[in-house]
This record gives structure tokens, sequence and C-alpha cells, in this order.
């Protein structure tokens, strides 16, 4: 590295430092916390990211999950990103290795658990990218580098999109229709199977449902595919009986994939 590049980066690391003690003051995040997220070596990718003008400022969190967390940016032309980093350090990822062993496109991974956040940021990456093509709404993806994902930001000015979860709907058959509708689009057109797919991974925005959280979709071919298939067909069904809408998983599962339950 350069002195001249070595400068540079150390402006951006301090101009990171300033953002995140801003952030903490303005939503209350004791700063701790923030480093726990924020380890060097993210620090480092979000330096990259800024210099490499794909983002320019971290703005707020939008939400703390188990694995990562996920925040609002602005890009240099001041239009809204969604920034999702998968926390190195504490992350548990337990049950990880069930969705990346066996998908060819990871096959030839050395697994140390950097290895494996690595690999599942840019698995997420790459299954939002199928969907782009295919009209199934979802955020679009904009870039990944090691442990950090940029995407569209779904929501409003000023504040992101609900989860449909938390969201009373007018014309349920109609959301009902439409979540199996894409459920069988990614299987048909993508060949991707969400494999967490739930009134929790779902965001409803200006009345229309946007996927999110695609980082354990597998291919058709990984071997426990149809398996989660089924167990995203049974969420949704399950979940749409408090509006009174019955449904045959066995019915749609057959419908989707042309085989028997
Ligand atoms: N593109 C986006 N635009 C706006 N909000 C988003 C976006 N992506 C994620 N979010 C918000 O961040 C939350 C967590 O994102 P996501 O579901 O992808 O991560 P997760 O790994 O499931 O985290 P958790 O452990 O909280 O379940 C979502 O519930 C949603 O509120
Ligand atoms: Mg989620």
């Amino acid at each position: 590295m350069s002195s001249e590049e070595r400068f540079l980066n150390e402006k951006i690391l301090r101009k990171l430092d300033k953002q995140l003690e801003e952030i903490s003051d303005r939503v209350g995040v004791d700063r701790k916390t923030l480093d726990e997220v924020f380890d060097k070596s993210t620090l480092h990718t979000l330096g990259k990211l800024i210099s490499d003008r794909v983002i320019d400022i971290v703005d707020f969190p939008i939400s703390t999950g188990k694995e990562g967390n996920v925040f609002r940016a602005v890009k240099p032309d001041k239009k809204l990103v969604a920034v999702k980093i998968y926390r190195v350090s504490t992350s548990t990822f337990k049950h990880v290795s069930k969705y990346i062993i066996g998908d060819p496109r990871f096959s030839s991974l050395r697994r140390t658990k950097r290895d494996i956040i690595y690999a599942w940021t840019k698995k997420e990456y790459k299954n939002l990218e199928r969907l782009q093509n295919i009209n199934v709404n979802a955020p679009k993806p904009v870039a990944y580098l090691n442990n950090v994902l940029v995407m569209q930001y779904i929501g409003y000015k000023n504040k992101p999109a609900p989860l449909l979860k938390d969201v009373s709907l007018d014309h349920p058959k109609e959301m009902f229709d439409t979540l199996l509708g894409f459920i069988s689009k990614m299987y048909k057109e993508a060949e991707l199977v969400h494999a967490d797919f739930s009134v929790f991974n779902v965001l409803l925005f200006r009345n229309k449902p946007y996927i999110i959280d695609l980082g354990q979709g597998v291919l058709l071919e990984h071997p426990l595919s149809d398996e989660f298939l089924r167990r995203d067909i049974s969420n949704i069904i399950r979940y749409f009986k408090k509006y009174n809408i019955y449904e045959d998983e066995k019915r749609i599962y057959n419908r989707i994939t042309n085989k028997q339950w």
C-alpha cells in the first residue's frame, strides 16, 4: 500500500469512526455493541466500499439479529441502500453447513468460520440476483464484499418497510396467492428454494410484498431442496389460517413441482 493509499484509508476509517459515534449518540446504541458488529476487518471492508463509492454514509441501524445487523446507508448519489453485515466474531451459524454443503456453487470452499460467512454473504447476493429477472419482488443487489452485502433499501424516507407478520391485511387471499406464486416462480424460473420463507422474511412496501433474507436459499439440485420447499409452503399455509384461508400443502407442492409430497 502506498503512503497515499494509507492516508486515504486512515481518512476513511476516521470518517467511519465519526459516523459510528453519531449513530451511537443518535439511536442510543452503546459503542461497545456497535464495535462488536464493526470489528476491525469489517471496518476495512466498509472503508473499501466507501472508497469505491458504493456507499457514502452509514445512516442508522434497521435491525439487530442473531447472525447479523442491517443498517441503512446513503450512496454518493444520495440514494438509500440497506447494508447487511454478518457478524464474524459473535455469530453462531449453527446450521449453516446444511445450506452451503451440497450447493455446487460453493463446493470448493475452505471451511473456516470466516470463509463460510463470506461465502454466505456472496450466496445471498447471488440469490438476490436470480430474483431480478423473474418478477419476484426482492431488494436489488448492489454489491458484496467479505461479510457485507449492499442492496436496495425497501422502505420510506423516515422508516423501513414493516414485516408482513406485523401488518393486518385487507386482502389476505390476494397476498396468499401472490406469495405462493413467488415460491412457484422461484422454483420454476430461478431454480431456487428460499428455505426460510415466512412472514418474518417478507417486507410490505406500498402494498406489495418483497422477499428478503436469501442467504440460506438453495438451488434445486441441493439434496434437501424439496424438504426446504415443503417447509416454505407449510409456513405460509399455516400463517394464513388466521385469515380463514385454508389450502392443502400437498396439493400446492404437487402443483409447483409435479411431484408427490
Ligand atoms: N433491503 C432491506 N430494506 C429494508 N429493510 C431491510 C432490508 N433487508 C433487511 N431489512 C430489515 O432487517 C431485518 C433483518 O434482515 P434479514 O431478515 O435479512 O436478516 P436475518 O439474518 O433474518 O436477521 P434476524 O436474525 O433478525 O432474523 C429484516 O427483518 C428487515 O426489517
Ligand atoms: Mg430474517
